[in-house]
């Protein structure tokens, strides 16, 4: 398929302008114009080829195009989304538009939104009914809705009939377009909308504005072939598409000469990451191999799905080096009906099988998760098993959320006999055990020496610093401020149920430290 038969939207007529079209008009137009996420299409995916391409690079006619101008990005959901950002900033900077940290200085205003659930969706909608005021009194200010809500015919829909504030709505394949987009933004007062097919290519050498300089984020694949049938991400984010090996080895052999100290490897799936190649036996196993041998502190991965964490993998992970100690397993649930009904494609007894073998290889690993509650019919004996399985594996942390039916899904469809007060309740009872599990775990830190990557002044006081362990906890000491950025041995003193407290013992150079 070329590039002009995926691009499936350009502009639609903007709804204030005199010739106005009927709601009803509206979206017919709109159906000839953009193929909204189906089940069924998307499932026929994986016959096409990946197309790698590497030759991004800003057009003349672009060129200029941020003179005197500033951009202004609000991100919403996962670090997927927030390294999106970065390739946007990258994009704009290299337009010559500046950054700006608040809206009302903004030339152009991105909201790079989260579809997961239908909460970060609403506060999508409350932030453009906000914006609504501010391009009321700048009407020159570009307002545009990119990432995965946009990637959805009723977000798209509910945009063109009430938010027409908005210039540009552009998803997920198409970030590399960004110049493109706002050009046809500032030429016509219509509403531009580049929304392309469900599928999606690799584009290597997009330019990025990393948020720090200590730890970054990588890509090693994109989308998900995985269709739990409560999520949206593979409608939203397209088919598993791993980056070749090469261009992740470089980019992260290039982050540790610039003095990063930490890299995130980031996919919707990680472990799938290779199974698409046709030339290659190249697993993420294999990957984790070769990241080893970069001399870059620490690596980490989000996130896992149990069904592709192979043996080979935890042998890998096995070997510690700078491949961290620290395991995020979503799990979703610890009943096997529920988990069959989620499509998982693992039980209960396949899940511990796997927690076990990865406990009996890295016998020091810190294991956290994601848990959904209420799922349509869950029962109160399904429910108990999550609690029991939660135990039972003794995870350090979950992120635990109510279960939110997302329209185009196979779960939206089921009829749901949970109300939403003994849903609310679940979830309660899980957050419990999910804090005293982690009081547990930080308690197990007390008047032990930890190694901390210092990233900064603690967010609450400036005199103190803050920095994460292996294990992602958070650590506050006191401590001089050249050491932001380097990793110093910290000796804890007190363990709170989020954060541990501490004293500095050791610099890197081995100097003892004077508290
Ligand atoms: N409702 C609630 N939680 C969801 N998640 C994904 N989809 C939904 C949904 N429809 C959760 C899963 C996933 C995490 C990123 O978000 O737990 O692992
Ligand atoms: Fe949200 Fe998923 Fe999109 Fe990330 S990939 S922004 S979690 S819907």
């Amino acid at each position: 398929m070329n590039e002009e038969s995926r691009l499936l939207s350009s502009q639609v007529k903007d709804p204030n302008s005199p010739d106005k079209k009927s709601e009803k008009d509206y979206s017919k137009y709109f159906q000839a114009i953009y193929t909204p996420p189906s089940l069924k299409e998307a499932k026929k995916r994986g016959k096409e080829e990946v197309a790698y391409h590497n030759d991004f690079a800003i057009a003349e006619e672009f060129r200029g195009m941020g003179q005197n101008r500033k951009f202004y990005i609000r991100t919403y959901g996962c670090q997927m989304n927030e390294h999106d950002t970065e390739v946007m900033a990258g994009i704009f900077m290299q337009l010559g538009y500046e950054p700006t940290d608040t809206v009302d200085d903004a030339n152009v205003i991105l909201l790079n939104t989260c579809a997961i659930r239908e909460n970060a969706e609403n506060k999508v909608f409350g932030e453009l009914g906000h914006l609504k005021h501010l391009k009321q009194n700048n009407p020159d200010v570009l307002i545009g809705v990119c990432g995965c809500m946009s990637q959805e015919e009723s977000v798209v829909n509910k945009i063109l009939k009430t938010y027409n504030q908005v210039d540009m709505i552009f998803g997920t394949h198409n970030i590399h377009r960004l110049p493109n987009i706002l050009n046809e933004a500032y030429l016509s007062k219509e509403m531009v909308i580049e929304v392309w097919s469900k599928e999606g290519d690799v584009i290597e050498n997009l330019p990025r504005v990393r948020k720090g300089s200590i730890k970054a984020w990588v890509n090693i694949m994109y989308g998900c072939d995985k269709f739990c049938t409560y999520c949206i991400v593979p409608y939203t984010r397209g088919k598993e598409r791993s980056r070749r090996p090469e261009d992740i080895i470089q980019e992260i052999r290039h982050l540790a000469a610039q003095g990063y100290k930490e890299v995130t490897l980031l996919g919707q799936n990680v472990n799938a990451y290779g199974k698409d190649f046709e030339d290659l036996d190249y697993r993420f196993g294999d990957l984790m191999e070769d990241l080893r041998k970069i001399d870059v502190a620490r690596i980490r991965f989000m996130t896992s799905h149990p069904r592709d964490f192979d043996d080979h993998l935890i042998e890998v992970l096995a070997k510690g080096g700078n491949l961290v100690d620290h395991i995020h397993l979503p799990v979703q649930s610890g009943s096997s009906e529920i988990l069959k009904i989620m499509a998982r494609k693992y039980s209960r007894e396949h899940y511990l099988e796997l927690v076990n073998k990865i406990k009996t290889a890295i016998p020091n690993a810190s294991l956290t998760t994601d848990i959904i509650v209420g799922f349509p019919n869950e029962t109160d004996e399904q429910f108990e098993e999550t609690m029991s399985l939660y135990k039972e594996v003794g995870f350090e942390i979950a992120y635990t959320y109510i279960y939110s039916p997302r329209e185009g899904t196979p779960a939206a469809k089921m009829v749901d006999n949970v109300p939403m007060e003994v849903k609310k309740e679940r979830l309660q009872r899980l957050n419990k055990l999910v804090n005293d599990m982690s009081a547990e775990a930080m308690k197990k830190h007390d008047g032990q020496i930890v190694e901390v990557l210092v990233e900064g002044e603690s967010k609450n006081n400036p005199d103190v610093l803050a920095g994460y362990t292996s294990k992602s906890k958070l650590v506050n000491f006191k401590g001089p401020k050249e050491i932001i950025g380097q990793l110093v041995q910290v000796k804890i003193t007190d363990a709170k149920t989020w954060s541990l407290t501490g004293e500095l013992v050791e610099v890197p150079n081995g100097q003892k430290v004077g508290i």
